[in-house]
């Protein structure tokens, strides 16, 4: 496509003033082909600046999705070789369900907005252009459906561990699919499955990964933060979705091992002896959280002693 060769042309030049018909001649293309590509980059939240009478110039802040960018810093061998990357979608998780799975295991669908970006239990997710990562993989593992959680646990890590090593910020966990800074949520994740024919095993799985990357929508303040609230980083959104695939792909590769794995996301998470109010289905259950378990299922232990073990569902702080 004549936009993605424009963005990776302004992406090796960026700061940098260039003309219409330079980029039409480099690329081989009519000048009009490169005004509609330069008109659909800025939609898709590429900071280009139009010079009336001099060219085009992408600022060296922009934050714009380019798979080019993400390429540059990808080392994966199959989670995101493929990649879609969208202006404005319902949800990449739907998209992916919906005629996604016809494409090999890895494929990746990002969008600089959902117009209904879903959260658990029949949440929306709030998901404006520019201000986020939203992101959705496809996986086709062979493993049954009550280790389907260990795909959010990889998730979380990974995105934990990323958010660290490119952000410089240390976050914590909440069972089972927040992370979390300062009490307040940075990322959630959602991983839905499809099961085969087979008896209880997994066919397909779409790994749906939300961050709040700029600015945090105004009704949201008191529960949610961003990486830009935290610590001023910005034009980071490319860098970090490839280095989220890469330790992704990394712990999705030791899945039949993965005791070290959910030692670490035991290790970040914050509710930990804390008091708390476990939902799922019609069913409540108050309770101290003791850990987790080789499947992520979370271990409550109840006033009279007795240890339940709840792996689906969501919990509360109560103290
Ligand atoms: C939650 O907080 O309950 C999970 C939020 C998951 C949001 C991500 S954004 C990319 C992907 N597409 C969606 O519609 N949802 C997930």
């Amino acid at each position: 496509m004549v936009k993605d060769e424009v963005i990776k042309y302004l992406e090796n030049h960026r700061g940098q003033i260039i003309t219409g018909g330079k980029l039409a001649r480099e690329l081989k293309v009519s000048r009009t082909a490169i005004w509609k590509a330069i008109h659909a980059l800025k939609d898709e939240g590429h900071d280009i600046e139009s010079l009336p009478g001099s060219g085009y110039v992408l600022d060296p802040d922009s934050d714009g999705l380019s798979i080019a960018e993400i390429k540059k810093h990808l080392n994966t061998d199959f989670l995101g070789r493929e990649i879609e990357v969208h202006g404005s979608i319902d949800s990449t998780n739907s998209y992916i369900k919906e005629g996604g799975i016809k494409h090999a295991e890895g494929f990746t669908v990002l969008a600089d907005r959902q117009t209904a970006g879903r959260g658990r239990f029949g949440r929306s997710f709030t998901s404006p252009a520019h201000e986020g990562i939203y992101m959705s993989f496809l996986l086709k593992p062979s493993i049954p459906i009550d280790k389907i959680t260990l795909l959010t646990v990889f998730a979380a890590v990974a995105v934990s561990r990323a958010v660290e090593n490119v952000c410089g910020i240390t976050t914590e966990l909440k069972w089972v699919n927040d992370v979390f800074f300062n009490g307040k949520k940075l990322c959630g994740i959602l991983s839905e499955a499809m099961l085969s024919a087979e008896v209880n095993m997994v066919d397909y799985a779409v790994v749906g990964i939300g961050i709040n990357t700029n600015k945090v929508d105004k009704t949201l303040h008191d529960i949610a933060t961003s990486i830009y609230e935290i610590n001023q980083t910005k034009g980071i959104r490319n860098e970090l979705i490839a280095e989220i695939l890469n330790r992704f792909e990394n712990l999705y590769l030791n899945i039949a091992e993965p005791s070290d794995i959910l030692e670490e996301y035991s290790s970040r998470l914050f509710v930990i002896d804390k008091l708390v109010e476990a939902k799922w289905g019609e069913e409540t259950l108050t309770g101290t959280v003791k850990g987790i378990d080789d499947t992520a299922a979370l271990l409550l232990q109840g006033d009279d002693g007795e240890i339940s073990r709840i792996n689906s569902g969501e919990i509360k702080i109560k103290e």
